[in-house]
């Protein structure tokens, strides 16, 4: 099966987890593309969703699902994403689509978070992949030196050349060489630097639940 297929397998798994009537809380990235291509199928039977990316909401509304504002709507039962890395607790790296700000709000304002995702995000440690942080765009030079002061390398992402610019307006930095063995004790500090919008770990904001996609099925993961 190939990576693409798995992530096929973990959309279509994700359905269980949608309650009928109810309004979903949608994640952004390849992964949860096809859960949104799989939600279609039983969109009749959903309320319509809350979206964490202009990218998802463009797919979401092409399918003819309705999107609501996460502001005028109160707690959502279920929030379905996908992640960069996963280890054993729940805890995760995302930002890899640069949408982690909305996603981390949505993912607050939802009773569950199920993660889905292929079985190569899973990890033992959280750091292999470049850490996302959404930042201020003054703050970009300063907050490098701050995570160099970890040990760590700080690189603006760049889209056609220019810094990438998230829907909120800010630049991305992907950080490299972290080792995050405490990711509620990192999130927490990182979070408190100035201009900072939103550290890629989700820790606070942890899964409830993965869907791994194997070789020999889904894997059911609750933490
Ligand atoms: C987007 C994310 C994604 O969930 C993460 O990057 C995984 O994406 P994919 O399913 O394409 O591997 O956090 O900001």
């Amino acid at each position: 099966m190939t990576q693409d297929e798995l992530k096929a397998l973990v959309g279509q798994a994700a359905l269980q987890y949608v309650t009928p009537g109810e309004i979903v809380g949608v994640g952004t990235g390849s992964t949860v593309n096809k859960f949104i291509d799989a939600l279609a199928s039983i969109k009749g039977q959903i309320a319509g969703a809350v979206s964490s990316s202009e990218a998802s909401t463009a797919r979401l509304q092409s399918l003819g699902i309705p999107v609501f504002d996460a502001a005028a709507v109160g707690e959502i039962a279920v929030y379905i994403d996908g992640a960069d890395e996963i280890d054993a607790r729940g805890y995760m790296i995302k930002g890899g689509g640069a949408a982690l700000t909305r996603e981390k709000i949505v993912a607050a304002q939802s009773r569950r978070f199920v993660c889905i995702a292929d079985e190569s995000k899973l990890v033992k440690v959280l750091g292999a992949f470049p850490l996302p942080v959404e930042v201020i765009p003054m703050a970009t030079a300063r907050l490098a030196r701050q995570f160099a002061a970890l040990g760590a390398t700080a690189q603006l992402r760049l889209k056609d050349g220019a810094p990438l610019v998230t829907d909120n307006g800010q630049n991305i930095l992907d950080v490299r060489g972290l080792q995050i063995t405490d990711p509620l004790g990192f999130e927490s500090e990182v979070n408190q630097w100035p201009g900072v919008v939103t550290v890629g770990v989700f820790a606070h904001q942890k899964a409830s639940v993965c869907l791994l996609g194997t070789l020999d099925g889904v894997r059911t993961l609750s933490y």
